[in-house]
């Protein structure tokens, strides 16, 4: 078997549509790509969403401002970074040496690691905009019940970092159902909490008793999409997704669909606490990753905060203080929420 790669020179259209209609969302072309291998001198620690300063709140929205401010050709401009998300997971790329097999990283073993290399460009893309090495990226804490509601940030129109296409049933102060499945649940809210609270202990503990249960099924070079997800990425993943989108669009836009989910900034706090769980699985649960070299050589290209094209390797997403960001040791009251 081969490890996966994109084909980043053969882009085409996405396979979701909105309301019929294709949509396109290949990056700027480039000409060429280096290899890049991240060594950080500093480690920074990205914080909670919800217990941020003013001030941070401040300085994230204007580094969104400015990322919305960018030209379209440049591929550090925000939405051209969303794209990024709608071209690896909609199957614009081919697979490098598979001109007829599409790369599609949601649904396998490539779930965490290709995310973790997205953020990392998407925060080294703020640091740049706001000239600060020590910024970092929030994660929204939805596995704790101080977390367990939109973060204000996300929900203040005056910002940036706000979306108007969400679900209005869900705006703060409503609970989020971490196992969501299209139907809002008639419950108390604290019912709600300790749902989630056993609903974190089931996909950290008992639904992942192996690597590729907790990261996802193998997708090797030449392989069809969608060999099957690991437990977060099915619950709560892919429900908070559901959660956050408005069902009255087409296809439960913005958070609810691949294509269109990077357009809300709260994607990005989403998914830095979804690496959270990686970390927690690493560092306190101390559980193993994967150690098959089809997965740790596997690749991809992102642009980078001077928006040049770099490919890099799964293999180089393990080390969290090689990427210069950490996560603080934060209690975790799901360890003892055992159904
Ligand atoms: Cu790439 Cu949360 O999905």
């Amino acid at each position: 078997a081969l490890p996966v790669s994109p084909d980043i020179f053969n882009c085409t259209e996405a396979t979701e549509t909105r309301n019929g209609i294709p949509i396109n969302c290949c990056p700027p072309s480039a000409a060429g790509y280096n290899d890049y291998t991240p060594s950080a001198s500093e480690v920074y620690t990205r914080m909670p969403a919800h217990a941020v300063s003013h001030d941070y709140v401040k300085k994230y929205s204007s580094a969104i401002t400015k990322m919305k401010n960018l030209s379209m050709s440049d591929p550090r401009n925000f939405y051209q970074q969303a794209n990024v998300h709608c071209v690896y997971c909609d199957e614009g790329y081919p697979q490098l040496g598979f001109p007829d097999k599409k790369l599609e990283i949601h649904s396998s073993w490539l779930f965490f690691p290709w995310h973790r290399w997205y953020l990392y460009f998407f925060e080294r893309i703020c640091k740049n905009l706001l000239d600060d090495d020590t910024f970092t990226l929030p994660f929204w804490q939805w596995d704790d019940s101080s977390g367990m509601q939109i973060p204000s940030m996300f929900n203040d129109s005056k910002l940036s970092l706000y979306d108007c296409i969400r679900n209005p049933k869900h705006l703060p102060p409503k609970v989020v159902d971490l196992a969501y499945n299209g139907t809002d649940l008639p419950i108390d809210p604290n019912i709600q909490i300790q749902y989630n609270c056993c609903t974190m202990y089931t996909q950290m503990i008992t639904q992942s008793s192996t690597p590729e249960c907790f990261f996802g099924q193998p997708l090797l070079g030449g392989n069809d999409p969608d060999p099957g997800a690991g437990s977060i990425e099915n619950i709560p993943h892919n429900c908070v997704h559901d959660w956050v989108g408005d069902p009255s669009q087409p296809n439960n836009e913005d958070m609810g669909v691949l294509y269109a989910a990077g357009r809300d900034p709260i994607f990005y706090a989403h998914h830095a606490n979804v690496d959270r769980m990686w970390y927690i699985y690493d560092n306190v649960l101390k559980c193993k990753n994967i150690e098959d070299p089809d997965w740790l050589n596997s690749s991809f290209i992102f642009f980078n905060e001077a928006a040049r094209p770099v490919r890099v390797t799964v293999k180089d997403s393990t080390n969290l203080a090689k990427l210069g960001y950490t996560y603080p040791d934060l209690p975790l009251s799901w360890l003892d929420c055992k159904p």
